[in-house]
């Protein structure tokens, strides 16, 4: 399937995805404490989705179980919420999550850290972050898609962190994952032209070592290899002919 540019009706519904999913998030900065599960998370955040009126998007999806991935420390994404796995303080957790809002989907991620953590941590974490909004500043129409790429690694390494290169973001709408890959290092090449109307998921992924990772037995984890810990953060943006718009975060 090619890159869709989204109609108006379906931006608009694309708004309403985000914002709800924003509001998801933000209720579950809440709850994150030492001594709750990585499954308490997930129990809540599908509990949200579906107060809202949507349905949480990674439910089912390729068969994974859950609602929220929630990933610990090491673990980049993908991890799989237990009622046994609880936070402990030092930790940190990255909660990632998706709702279908009327046939529409949001994706969006965000790493906290659990009770009081190392400077290094909240390095990392700020990192992540930092580097989206790096990116998103070439998330314009005219550009081209790969100077998002370049942006998120070159910060990211300017701080002594690496990207994960086996992940992608991803185009969003009706499917999670549409085309464009968006790779969080620079490919060969400078990508799609970017139009406005596109709905881009824009996620990198840092660990603070190397930035090779390992996909665990259970078919989903995947933590990287030097066992350093990762940050993940994530939004849903749409592409405009000004400023991008960040429709998962309010
Ligand atoms: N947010 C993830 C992504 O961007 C998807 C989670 S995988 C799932 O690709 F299986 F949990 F859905
Ligand atoms: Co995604």
């Amino acid at each position: 399937m090619a890159v869709t540019v989204k109609s108006q009706r379906e931006i608009n519904l694309m708004r309403d995805a985000g914002k709800i999913l924003a509001e998801v998030h933000n209720q579950l900065a809440e709850i994150i404490a030492p001594g709750i599960t990585t499954l308490d998370i997930d129990r809540k955040g599908e509990e949200l989705i579906r107060k809202a009126g949507c349905r949480p998007s990674f439910k089912g999806y390729e068969g994974y179980p859950a609602s929220i991935c929630v990933s610990v420390n090491d673990e980049v994404v993908h991890g799989i919420p237990n009622k046994k796995h609880h936070l402990f303080e030092g930790d940190i957790v990255s909660l990632d999550a998706g709702v279908i809002y009327q046939d529409y989907q949001s994706d969006a991620a965000r790493t906290y850290g659990v009770g009081k953590i190392s400077e290094e941590s909240q390095k990392l974490i700020d990192v992540t972050k930092e580097s989206f909004f790096r990116g998103i500043e070439y998330a314009r129409a005219g550009k081209h898609l790969y100077e998002i790429s370049s942006a998120i690694q070159k910060y990211v390494e300017a701080n002594g962190f690496s990207v994960v290169r086996d992940l992608v973001g991803h185009g969003i709408g009706r499917e999670m994952h549409e085309e464009p890959q968006i790779p969080n290092y620079k490919p060969i090449g400078r990508g799609i032209k970017l139009c406005a109307g596109m709905t881009l998921a824009i996620e990198p992924m840092v660990n603070a070592g190397k930035y090779e990772v390992w996909f665990l037995e259970d078919d989903w984890t995947v933590v990287t290899r030097d066992g350093s810990k990762s940050a993940h953060y994530e939004n849903t943006v749409l592409i405009t002919d000004g400023d991008p718009e960040i429709l998962s975060l309010v």
